[in-house]
């Protein structure tokens, strides 16, 4: 971590991050903010001075992880009482005080609202002895009272050791979610939806461009339904905000995640067509295939209208490519209904979709409106059938790239053991396409955040794989 103090001995954090592209983001904030009071970051958990939980709710697993963990690191706490121990974001905003009742080591429990004052909480646990507490008011559906601001001020010091890459970055555009699904949790830990004012994302934006960001990922919960009015009537929509961040000198992509199928407007879709930095990757969750089960999930749409927004982007966005979430097993799913959702996936042919199964969340509308009625193992089976039959689309569409060549933003050294088949060479690297495609290929790391032109010659559901075209290396100024 950069500037660490001199004065005094340094404390270590260390830090684990579940859940979505807001907790990765949060954490980095977090841990700016302790940096700034004199921690340094430690992957190693026995050596910690403080141990901090980054929680999700979203799904029952997310949050057993984290009680398990929080169990497995009580030894520590009894071998060194002076250790920290905080829960922060979803879990600590949804289960509040039980935390400290099932976990009594822990030492602060930090909504998502209240991350800013990590610092201040920590000290406050340890000069009063006691375990603190800073969670937002509680919100239901149509409520605005929830206080939400994750932190005071938007232009928040930023930590690049814990991006995904030193020049990758996540940008918060828009907090918490009105949608209010009927499964999800999220509209209740993350309060109403906001959307931040156009000229702090564009200088955010800049920073981050100073200091060596390339690619810019700019989040919120339903990002495309980004709408800021400023006192004099001015809107701003994603499409404008997109427009404004491509002309950002330094930056040489831009993504945006997740999007709402009902909001996916013309303007924003010509957006990525005219914005050669824009990604042409969308994530448009469709959740089901089935208008009975979409009805109870309350999404808003139906089969045949999210059909006709796929329909609309593939018109307008050349080359794009597409993914989904879906959820399976949702109260009064039956095989039919699930059969209608197998074929939306089949004729929708995303680049990936992500598939989880139903998990009832206390305190949201399904949990109190319906039952919890599709047994485990079928749920399981269906989300195996789902997963098979993305894994052959996917397989199928990225050997249509065999034999092309493509544009890949290189993230750095592949971590992945998957090998382009054939090679046996120390160095693979791997990076994106502006299509979002994950390219694996034998290249010098210096080609770190440099665009490589790569031939594709194998490929696999996830993966394609190749070699540098005649060596060619694009050196974006
Ligand atoms: N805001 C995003 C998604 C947020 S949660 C959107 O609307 O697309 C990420 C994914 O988790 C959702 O798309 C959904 O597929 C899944 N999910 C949410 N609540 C769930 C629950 N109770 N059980 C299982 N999956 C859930
Ligand atoms: Fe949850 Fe729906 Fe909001 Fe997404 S849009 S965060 S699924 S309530
Ligand atoms: Fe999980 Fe919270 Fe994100 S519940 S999905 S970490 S907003």
């Amino acid at each position: 971590m950069a500037d660490e103090p001199t004065a005094q001995p340094s404390k270590k954090l260390y830090i684990e991050t579940v859940g979505c592209q807001m907790n990765v983001l949060d954490s980095e904030l977090v841990v700016a903010r302790l940096r700034d009071d004199g921690y340094v970051l430690t992957d190693d958990i026995d050596q910690a001075d403080a141990i901090l939980y980054n929680t999700c709710s979203v799904r029952q697993h997310a949050e057993d992880k984290i009680y398990s963990a929080l169990g497995r690191i009580k030894h520590l706490k009894r071998k060194k009482p002076e250790l920290s121990v905080g829960v922060l974001g979803c879990m600590a905003q949804k289960d509040q005080g039980s935390i400290l009742k099932r976990a009594p080591h822990v030492d602060v429990v930090i909504g998502p609202g209240q991350l800013g004052r990590v610092p201040e909480l920590l000290a406050k646990a340890k000069a009063d002895a006691k375990p603190q507490l800073a969670v937002s008011l509680a919100r239901t559906a149509g409520s605005r009272e929830h206080v939400t601001s994750s932190f005071d001020s938007y232009d928040a010091d930023r930590e690049p050791a814990v991006r995904p890459s030193p020049f990758q970055a996540y940008l918060r555009v828009m907090m918490g979610c009105d949608k209010f699904c009927t499964y999800c949790i999220v509209p209740s830990v993350r309060g109403p939806e906001q959307s931040r004012p156009p000229d702090s994302i564009v200088a955010e934006a800049r920073l981050l461009a100073l200091q060596g960001v390339k690619e810019i990922t700019l989040i919120g919960q339903t990002v495309n339904s980004y709408k800021h009015r400023t006192p004099d009537g001015r809107i701003t929509r994603l499409s404008d905000l997109l427009a404004r961040l491509h002309d950002i000198d330094g930056i040489v992509r831009i993504k945006f995640i997740t999007n709402f199928p009902n909001d996916m407007t013309d303007d924003l879709l010509q957006a990525v067509r005219d914005l050669p930095k824009v990604s042409r990757y969308i994530h448009v969750p469709a959740q089901s295939g089935c208008d009975a089960v979409l009805k109870r999930m309350k999404r808003m749409y139906t089969a045949a209208s999210y059909d006709e927004m796929l329909a609309r982007l593939r018109e307008t966005i050349p080359g794009s490519s597409v993914s989904s979430d879906f959820i399976v097993g949702f109260c009064g799913e039956t095989d039919e209904s699930f059969e209608k959702t197998a074929r939306l996936l089949e004729r929708s042919r995303f680049k990936n979709s992500f598939i989880f199964k139903y998990s009832p969340r206390t305190g949201t509308k399904a949990d109190g409106l319906f039952a919890d009625d599709v047994p485990e193992d079928v749920k399981r089976r269906r989300n195996h059938i789902l997963l098979d039959l993305q894994t052959a689309i996917s397989l199928e569409d990225n050997r249509a790239f065999i034999g092309r060549e493509v544009d890949v933003l290189v993230e750095g050294p592949s971590k992945s053991t998957t090998r382009k088949e054939g090679w046996d060479g120390p160095d693979q690297m791997t990076g994106r396409t502006a299509c979002d495609r994950i390219v694996v290929f034998p290249g010098p790391e210096s080609l770190t955040g440099e665009t490589a032109r790569v031939r594709i010659d194998q490929a696999s559901a996830v993966t394609l794989f190749g070699g540098l075209a005649d060596g060619a290396v694009e050196r974006p100024a």
